[in-house]
């Protein structure tokens, strides 16, 4: 892999106001002109991975305003539309994580925006060095760039840094995970959680990966695991969470990629790590 060149802390604060302030605007379009007969207007992977228009019409407000501030960074986002990059900064954006959350209106669904460098599309070959991640329901905002630590701001309070706490032991924690849209994989990953329930205090399926992954770096999950994510699902989140002093890895000390991600304190995290290695070893190939 090639080694990734990380910008200076000044232009790191500019991509990470940029971040800030893109995902808001998004956030608030996401709310305020959810349609009330809000339906599916197409479908990926599988028949319940689905796309709504204000996914579509996010990610183009998204694009079009990071274009406009810096035309020659990539982008890559979940719905359609990527484009190439002249700069080392690639905007890897999800405009709505927690699609199903959003169209059943349950008020956990974020608007994640990362400025990542390295390629995106290779699993391990990128890192992200600014970032944000916001719940336009709570108001949360989860921000971080490389070296500034994890900040939290809820609506139009003060932000206050985030120090991810000393853990619990694994038997008390309380441990976020997600499951994808294919049967197949979610019949492995409900092999997986019969091994790993057991040892943990319970299991949240909050239904955001990114809304999870800031929680740890809150507090308000001691730890997540999950297969299956995208770059656009970790990007933010993950800054955030290192930032806060947390552990965001693969299987090993790998990166996170599509085959594994786990998040926790480092106290906590080899214990996770352990625990989802033996289980997804028992669980066998999908
Ligand atoms: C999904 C959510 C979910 C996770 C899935 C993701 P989407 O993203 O983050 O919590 O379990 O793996 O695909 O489809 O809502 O953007
Ligand atoms: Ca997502």
């Amino acid at each position: 892999m090639e080694p990734l060149t990380v910008p200076a802390d000044d232009v790191l604060a500019e991509l990470e106001q940029l971040a800030v302030e893109v995902a808001l605007e998004a956030g608030r379009l996401v709310v305020d002109e959810r349609p009330v007969d809000l339906g599916v207007s197409r479908t990926k992977s599988t028949a319940t991975d689905v796309v709504t228009v204000m996914d579509q019409r996010a990610q183009d407000l998204l694009r079009s305003r990071l274009r406009e501030a810096r035309p020659g960074d990539g982008f890559l986002g979940e719905e359609e539309g990527g484009t190439d990059r002249e700069s080392e900064i690639t905007w890897v954006v999800d405009p709505i994580d927690g699609t199903v959350n959003y169209l059943y209106a349950i008020p956990s669904y974020a608007v994640s925006v990362a400025a990542v460098v390295g390629d995106p599309t290779t699993p391990g070959a990128w890192r992200p060095v600014a970032g944000a991640v916001v719940n336009p329901m709570t108001g949360e905002l989860f921000h971080a760039r490389l070296g500034a630590g994890a900040w939290l701001r809820r609506g139009e309070g003060e932000a206050t840094r985030l120090v991810i706490g000393e853990p619990p032991a694994l038997g008390h924690a309380l441990t976020g995970t997600g499951f994808g849209y294919d049967a197949g994989r979610r019949l492995w990953q409900a092999r997986v959680l019969v091994d790993v329930l057991p040892h943990v205090r319970d299991i949240r399926r909050i239904g955001s990966a990114a809304l999870d992954i800031c929680a740890v770096a809150a507090g308000s999950l001691d730890c997540y695991f999950e297969r299956g994510l995208n770059s656009w699902d970790m990007a933010a989140a993950w800054l955030v969470l290192a930032e806060s002093g947390g552990l965001f890895t693969g299987l090993g000390e790998t990166a996170p990629d599509p085959s594994m991600a786990v998040g926790a304190a480092p106290g906590l995290h080899a214990h996770l790590e352990a625990l989802v290695r033996r289980a997804a070893e028992a669980a066998g190939s999908e």
